[in-house]
C-alpha cells in the first residue's frame, strides 16, 4: 500500500508574483457561496451553538459575507432567528407585525420587548388597516391600562400608498409629511406591507452588505439528515432561508445523499449546499445528487478532535486542492470549512481554489456570539464549544444518550472577549487583500491561477513568524 503525503496551510507559502495591483482596497472580493449566491466578502460563520445566531449571522451579512444560523435547537427557535435575520432590514416588510386595537399599552409593551419591533400596525383580524401605533405613542404614557384604539394614529389619519410604489416615491411620500412609517394597502384597506425610513436609511447606508432581491440581509441555516429534518427544512422554506446546509460531520454518507434527493425532489430551488467532505469523490457524488454549494473539512476544526477520536480526516489544504478541481469542472461553488487561524490560512484556502471559507473559533468569544460573558481571574471570556463535544451531545434537545455512552468528537473552550466581530472580519480581509496584492489578483480567480504554492521545511516555518525578538 503506498501511503500518500498530505498538507495542511502551515505546511506551505505562496510564491509572489509580479504585480500591476496598485491599491489593495481594489481588488474584487467578491465570491460564490452556492450556485446562485453571491457575497462580497467570502467568509462564512460557522453553524456551532457557540457562534451563529442571528446576532452573529447579521453582524456577518452587513460586512458582506453570511451567517450560518445552527441547528442544535428546536425548529420554532431556529426559524425565530432566521427571520430576525430577514426583518432586520429590507425596504418592503411584507409581513408587518400587527396589534389588536382592544390590546392594552401593558400588551403592547410586551410585544415591543418580544419582537425588539417599535412600531405595530393596528387590526383586529391581521387584515383590515385600523391604524398605527409606535413607541414614540406610548413613551410617556403612564396608564398601561389604556387601549391600543385610544392611543392609535387612525385609518381616517394615516398616510398610506399601494404596494407597488417605488422607493424613490415612498421616500418622497415619507419625507413631505414628515412620518416615519408608510403602510401599504390595497383598495379595501388590507394590509400589504409597511416602509419605515429607518430601513431605506439602512439599506443606502449598507452597501456592501449581502442582501436578497428584496433589500433583505441573506443568512442561511444548517440542518441534519435524519429524524425531523424534513419538518425543518420546510418551516426554513417558509422562512424565506437564503440556503440550507447539511450539518454532518461525514457528508459523503447514504443518509445525506438521500436527504438530498428528498430535499431538492420539494423545493428544487432552494440553494442546498452539502457538508461535511473532504475527497473529490465526496464531491461528485454530492453534485450528481444536486447539491448548490459543498462544505470540505472533515477534522480540521480548532475545537475537533474527529482525527484524535476517530483517525479519519484530510489536512485541509490538499482536501480543498483535491475537490477544486471537480467543483469548477460542474460549477459548483465550494466552502472550505475549519482550522482557519489567521488570515495567511485564509489567502492560502482561497488560492487553493475555495470559493469562500467558514470561521468558528477564529469568531468565538466576540460580541455577536450567543452566550454570556464570564469572568475568570479579572478577565472576561466566553464559551466555545465543539459540536460533537460532550456538553453539546448532552445539551441537545434530543439527547438521549447516557453521558457514559457518548464519544465526543470535539472539545469544550474558554475563550477571551474579543469584542466586536468586525474587527476580525477586517483583519482577515485586510489579510486577503493584500496576499492579493503579492499574487497579482485583481479578483478571486486570478488568485487561483496565479498561484503557486511551495512546501517548507520546519526551519522556513520558524523563519515565517516574528523570531529572535522578544515580542511586545
Ligand atoms: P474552526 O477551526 O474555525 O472550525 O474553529 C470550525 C468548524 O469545526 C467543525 N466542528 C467540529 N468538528 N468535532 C469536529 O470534528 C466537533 O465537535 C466540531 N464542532 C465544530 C465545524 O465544521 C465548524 O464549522
Amino acid at each position: 500500500m503506498t501511503i500518500k503525503t498530505a498538507l495542511t496551510y502551515d505546511d506551505v507559502l505562496l510564491v509572489p508574483q509580479k504585480s500591476s495591483i496598485k491599491s489593495r482596497q481594489n481588488v474584487d472580493t467578491t465570491a460564490k457561496l452556492s450556485k446562485n449566491i453571491s457575497l462580497k466578502i467570502p467568509i462564512v460563520s460557522s453553524n456551532m451553538d457557540t457562534v451563529t445566531e442571528s446576532r452573529m449571522a447579521i453582524a456577518m451579512a452587513l460586512a458582506g459575507g453570511i451567517g450560518f444560523i445552527h441547528r442544535f435547537c428546536n425548529i420554532d427557535y431556529q426559524v425565530k432567528e432566521v427571520t430576525k435575520v430577514k426583518r432586520k432590514q429590507n425596504i418592503v416588510i411584507e409581513k408587518p407585525f400587527t396589534v389588536r386595537p382592544n390590546n392594552t399599552l401593558a400588551e403592547l409593551k410586551e410585544k415591543v420587548q418580544e419582537h425588539n419591533c417599535h412600531s405595530f400596525l393596528v387590526s383586529e383580524n391581521d387584515k383590515q388597516l385600523q391604524g398605527i401605533i409606535t413607541s414614540r405613542d406610548i413613551v410617556l404614557e403612564k396608564d398601561d391600562t389604556k387601549l391600543v384604539s385610544d392611543v392609535m394614529t387612525p385609518k381616517s389619519r394615516l398616510i398610506t400608498a399601494d404596494k407597488n410604489i417605488s422607493t424613490e416615491k415612498a421616500k418622497e411620500l415619507l419625507n413631505n409629511n414628515k412620518i416615519e412609517k408608510l403602510p401599504l394597502v390595497d383598495q379595501d384597506f388590507n394590509i400589504q406591507g409597511l416602509i419605515t425610513s429607518t430601513d431605506i436609511i439602512k439599506n443606502n447606508d449598507n452597501e456592501k452588505a449581502a442582501k436578497d432581491a428584496k433589500g433583505r440581509l441573506l443568512v442561511a441555516a444548517a440542518v441534519g439528515v435524519r429524524g425531523d429534518f424534513m419538518e425543518r427544512v420546510d418551516a426554513l422554506a417558509k422562512a424565506e432561508v437564503d440556503a440550507i446546509v447539511l450539518d454532518i460531520a461525514h457528508g459523503h454518507s447514504t443518509n445525506e445523499l438521500e436527504a438530498i434527493a428528498q430535499i431538492k425532489a420539494k423545493y428544487p430551488n432552494i440553494e442546498l449546499i452539502g457538508g461535511n467532505i473532504a475527497t473529490a469523490k465526496a464531491a461528485l457524488d454530492l453534485i450528481k445528487a444536486g447539491v448548490d454549494g459543498i462544505k470540505v473539512g472533515v477534522g480540521p476544526g480548532s475545537t475537533c478532535t474527529t482525527r484524535t477520536t476517530t483517525g479519519f480526516g484530510v489536512p485541509q489544504l490538499t482536501a480543498i486542492m483535491n475537490i477544486a478541481p471537480v467543483c469548477r469542472q460542474h460549477g459548483i461553488p465550494f466552502n472550505a470549512d475549519g482550522g482557519i487561524r489567521k488570515p495567511a490560512d485564509f489567502v492560502k484556502a482561497m488560492a487553493a481554489g475555495a470559493d469562500t471559507i467558514m470561521i468558528g473559533g477564529q469568531f468565538s468569544g466576540t460580541e455577536e456570539t450567543p452566550g454570556p460573558l464570564i469572568s475568570y481571574r479579572g478577565r472576561q471570556y466566553k464559551i466555545s464549544r465543539g459540536m460533537a463535544s460532550l456538553t453539546a451531545a448532552l445539551s441537545r434537545p434530543d439527547a438521549k444518550e447516557n453521558i457514559n455512552q457518548i464519544t465526543p468528537e470535539g472539545v469544550e473552550a474558554r475563550v477571551p472577549y474579543r469584542g466586536p466581530v468586525i474587527n476580525i472580519i477586517n483583519q482577515f480581509m485586510g489579510g486577503l487583500r493584500s496576499g492579493m496584492s503579492y499574487g497579482n489578483a485583481h479578483n478571486l480567480d486570478e488568485l487561483i491561477q496565479n498561484t503557486e504554492f511551495i512546501r517548507i521545511t520546519n526551519a522556513g516555518f520558524r523563519e515565517s513568524d516574528s523570531h529572535d525578538n522578544e515580542v511586545l
